[in-house]
């Protein structure tokens, strides 16, 4: 497998140098639920269409049944069944609601989250063969 990362800010999809690609595999861990509602309800569908036929979507938010806030985050938190409705077209391999623990700020506390993978139905990119990870931790103009 070939995986090429890219650093940036997600919700600003148009400025990354992705459109041009189609992926086989997109994935985010803990990141989607930071882009405001608004935004992702553009995101999503985008991601959707640079993603290859019967590629992977696998994205793990937390949701609004556990409510922690630390370290003066801003989420807008995943209502239940949220991530799940952008893919009414798509094949659901794997969804599930789950509440894990945390002490990241030096409290233990809980965190509700979903979990998803679906699969894409019919080729939106014929092409490449690559995958797309969510993160900007590593990206110097966003720390
Ligand atoms: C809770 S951490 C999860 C990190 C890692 N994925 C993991 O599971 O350990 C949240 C991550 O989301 C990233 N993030 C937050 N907002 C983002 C955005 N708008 N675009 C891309 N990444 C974002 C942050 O940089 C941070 O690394």
């Amino acid at each position: 497998m070939r995986a090429r990362w890219v650093c940036g800010d997600i919700g600003r999809l148009d400025a990354l140098p992705l459109l041009e690609e189609c992926f086989d595999l997109i994935y985010s861990c803990g990141a989607i639920h930071y882009v405001p509602r608004a935004v992702r309800v553009k995101l999503i569908p985008r991601l959707k269409a640079i993603t290859r036929e019967h590629g992977l979507h696998a994205h793990i938010v937390f949701t609004d049944r556990a409510v922690y806030v630390e370290k003066g985050e801003r989420i807008d938190y995943f209502a239940p069944g949220e991530l799940t409705a952008f893919y009414p077209d798509w094949a659901i391999l794997t969804r599930e609601q789950r509440v894990t623990d945390c002490d990241q700020d030096g409290t233990i506390h809980r965190h509700s989250m979903e979990q998803l993978v679906a699969r894409s139905p019919a080729p939106a990119h014929p092409g490449g063969v690559t995958s797309v990870g969510v993160d900007l931790r590593s990206s110097p103009s966003l720390a």
